[in-house]
């Protein structure tokens, strides 16, 4: 188990909710009156979509979704598992995936392409907090995101490593 003290702070609280308000500022204007689901991808954007979702002022409904990528450790698998993946009937809405992270892009290219073959949306948009664009190994970008990083194994904010700092209100990088 590392110790809080051996991370170093990226992104702290205002400087994410500042972020995340200018995001739900976005999105209110470009999306309008119009109804939104909004999908979060389980457990990392968990936070992310919570405090989002206090911005928006459109009629919005929230699924939550389980997929999973990475292992106990610092990079990712390429594999991506559908953990629990039931949505109700997407057919012409307006769909907005949540995600925590965009690290190789295989989690998103997954759950896009997943979308797409199972429902006609009237649209599908991808939001995600973090872009590490440097690891992508699938042409995948996010239509929405708060912060571009480097090549850095972040935790806090929803992000885990091993499970761990999910609830960290900053987000950091372990100093090794
Ligand atoms: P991808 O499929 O490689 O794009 O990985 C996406 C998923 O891996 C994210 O939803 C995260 O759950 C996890 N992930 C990627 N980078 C990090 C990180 O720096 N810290 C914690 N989790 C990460
Ligand atoms: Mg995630």
């Amino acid at each position: 188990m590392i110790s809080e003290k051996d991370l170093k702070i990226l992104f702290d609280k205002d400087s994410i909710q500042t972020a995340i308000k200018e995001l739900g500022e976005r999105l209110n204007s470009d999306y309008g009156n119009d109804e939104l689901y909004l999908i979060c991808v389980l457990k990392g954007a968990v936070m992310f979509m919570t405090d989002l979702s206090k911005h928006l002022k459109m009629p919005l409904r929230m699924e939550f979704i389980r997929l999973s990528s990475y292992g106990s450790g610092f990079s990712s698998t390429g594999k991506v598992n559908a953990v629990d993946i039931s949505l109700p009937d997407l057919n012409d809405k307006n769909v907005l995936i949540i995600e925590d992270i965009i690290d190789t892009g295989h989690t998103a290219k997954f759950l896009m392409d997943f979308i797409r073959h199972n429902f006609k949306t009237n649209s599908l948009k991808f939001c995600s907090l973090l872009d590490k664009k440097v690891k992508r190994e699938v042409k995948i970008d996010p239509d929405y995101y708060g912060f571009e990083i480097d090549d850095k194994f972040l935790v806090g904010y929803g992000l885990d490593y091993d499970g761990y700092y999910r609830n960290l209100p900053y987000i950091g990088y372990i100093m090794t």
